[in-house]
C-alpha cells in the first residue's frame, strides 16, 4: 500500500501545486482532501499557468485519476468553471475525477455570510470570503448539504428550506442583507447536479479498494500547518484541519496507509490576511521578497507579507504532520541577497522557548542567525551539484536544524526547474 501526503508547513502558499504536480507523476491517484476555494494551487506547464481552486492539480497529467473528497467544501460554481476551463484546452475529466458523496456544499448564503462578518468585525481575520467558515459552521451545526443529497430532490428541498429559514434570518435581521430565494439556490444546484451526476460516489470506499488494489495514492494539502483550525494562529486560522489529522478525517484513510509526508517549504516566510507573524520584513527585504517572488494571492491578488524563514514554525510543522522530509521551494528568489537571516528560536520576554505558541505568537521575539547569500541567479539550475556552494549550505543548514531531509529543491515557476535530492 503506498500512500503519500504533501502538505505545507507555513501559513500556505509554499508552492505546494508544483510539488503536487511533480509528485503526481508516480502516483494513480490524486485526493484534494480538506479545505475548498479558498487555496490557489498554481501548476505552470509548457503551454500554460494553470490556477487551481478546487481540482487536485494532478487532473493534467491525463492518465491519473482525481479526487475531492469529503473533508473538501464544494464551491458547485467554482468546480464548473474549472471543469469548463480545463475542457477549453481539450483536458477531459470525465471518468477520471470523482467528488465524494459526503463533502458539504458551499451556497451563496455562506460567501454573502463569509463577506458580511468580515465587513461587521473590528477585528477582521482577512479570509478569502469564498464562504469556507459558514459552510464548516454547518457541517459542524449539522444543517449543511452534502453533494450526495443532490441525488434525492425531494430531501434536498427540505434541506435547503430549513438551512434558509435561518439563513435569512441572520441576513436581513443581522446584516440588513437581502434574503436569498430558495428556489434560486435550488435550480443552480439542479443544474449543477445534472453535470456531476456521473462523477458522484462514496470516495471513503473507492480510496480504500483502492488502496487494496496496490494503487498509489497522493493526498494533496491546502492552506498550511499554521492555519489549522485547532494547531494554527487561531483565530486566525482557516475552518479546517490542515495538518496530517485532516488527511485521515478528510479522506477516511486508515492511518499506518500513509507512508510518507512531505512537508512543501518556502525559502522564506509568507503569509496573506490577518495574524501573527513572527519574522515577517516590514522594510525593503519585505518588498524585494514579495516582487522578486511575486507573492500575491492566486485567489485574492492580496499581497502577500513576507519575511525570513523560520525554524520554530517548521519544527512545529515537523511535530504535527510527522514530517519524513521537506522539498524546499522558491530557493531562487533569495538570490542577490548579502546575507540571509534565518530564525533559528523563539524567546519570549528574555527566556528561550522550546516550542512554538500558537496563541502567542505575537509576543515572541526570533533569534536570528545569519548565513552568507549568493549572487547567482540559479533559476535554471537543474541539479544540487550546479548550485553555488552558499545556496548548497543554506539548504544543508536548515537540514540540519531540523534534523530533516530535503527530498526536493525547486528553484523557478516550470515544471523542469525542480530537482531531486534523495
Ligand atoms: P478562509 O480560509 O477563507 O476562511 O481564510 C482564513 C485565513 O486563511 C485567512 O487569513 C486567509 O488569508 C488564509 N487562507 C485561506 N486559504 C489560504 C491559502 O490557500 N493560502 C494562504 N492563506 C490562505
Amino acid at each position: 500500500m503506498s500512500c503519500i501526503a504533501v502538505i505545507g508547513t507555513q501559513w500556505g502558499d509554499e508552492g505546494k501545486a508544483k510539488m503536487i504536480d511533480y509528485y503526481s507523476t508516480s502516483a494513480d491517484i490524486i485526493v484534494r482532501y480538506q479545505g475548498g476555494a479558498n487555496a490557489g494551487h498554481t501548476v505552470v506547464t509548457n503551454e500554460k499557468k494553470y490556477i487551481f481552486h478546487l481540482i487536485p492539480s494532478g487532473i493534467l497529467h491525463k492518465d491519473k485519476t482525481c479526487v475531492i473528497s469529503n473533508g473538501v467544501v464544494l464551491d458547485p460554481e467554482q468546480l464548473l468553471a474549472e471543469i469548463d476551463m480545463l475542457a477549453k484546452d481539450g483536458v477531459e475529466v470525465a471518468g477520471r475525477l470523482y467528488v465524494s458523496d459526503a463533502a458539504h456544499l458551499i451556497l451563496p448564503y455562506h460567501k454573502a455570510l463569509d463577506a458580511a462578518m468580515e465587513e461587521a468585525s473590528s477585528k477582521k481575520i482577512g479570509t478569502t470570503r469564498r464562504g469556507i467558515g459558514p459552510s464548516y459552521a454547518d457541517k459542524a451545526l449539522r444543517t449543511g448539504i452534502r453533494v450526495g443529497d443532490l441525488l434525492d430532490e425531494a430531501y434536498l428541498r427540505e434541506r435547503l428550506d430549513q438551512a434558509l429559514k435561518i439563513k435569512n434570518v441572520h441576513l436581513e435581521k443581522v446584516y440588513g442583507m437581502k434574503p436569498i430565494q430558495p428556489a434560486d439556490v435550488l435550480g443552480m444546484l439542479l443544474g449543477f447536479r445534472d453535470r456531476i451526476r456521473d462523477m458522484i460516489i462514496n470516495t471513503q470506499n473507492f480510496l480504500y479498494q483502492s488502496l487494496r488494489q496496490n494503487r498509489s495514492i497522493l493526498l494533496e494539502g491546502a492552506q498550511g500547518d499554521a492555519l489549522d483550525i485547532d494547531h494554527g494562529t487561531y483565530p486566525y486560522v482557516t475552518s479546517s484541519n490542515t495538518t496530517i489529522g485532516g488527511a485521515l478525517t478528510g479522506t477516511g484513510l486508515p492511518p499506518f496507509a500513509i507512508k510518507e509526508v512531505i512537508g512543501i517549504t518556502k525559502a522564506y516566510v509568507t503569509r496573506v490576511g490577518e495574524g501573527p507573524f513572527p519574522t515577517e520584513d516590514l522594510g525593503e527585504i519585505g518588498v524585494m521578497l514579495r516582487e522578486k517572488g511575486g507573492e500575491y494571492g492566486s485567489t485574492t491578488g492580496r499581497p502577500r507579507r513576507c519575511g525570513w524563514f523560520d525554524c520554530e514554525l517548521l519544527d512545529f510543522a515537523r511535530r504535527t504532520n510527522g514530517l519524513t522530509s521537506i522539498a524546499l521551494t522558491k530557493l531562487d528568489v533569495l538570490s542577490g541577497l548579502e546575507k540571509i537571516r534565518v530564525a533559528v528560536n523563539y524567546e519570549i520576554d528574555g527566556k528561550k522557548l522550546d516550542y512554538c505558541p500558537t496563541s502567542h505568537l505575537g509576543h515572541i521575539t526570533p533569534v536570528y542567525e545569519e548565513l552568507d547569500g549568493w549572487s547567482e541567479d540559479i533559476s535554471t539550475c537543474n541539479h544540487y551539484d550546479d548550485l553555488p556552494s552558499r545556496a548548497k549550505e543554506y539548504i544543508r543548514f536548515i537540514s540540519n536544524r531540523l534534523d530533516l531531509p530535503v527530498s526536493i529543491v525547486s528553484v523557478g515557476p516550470d515544471r523542469k526547474n525542480t530537482f531531486a535530492m534523495l
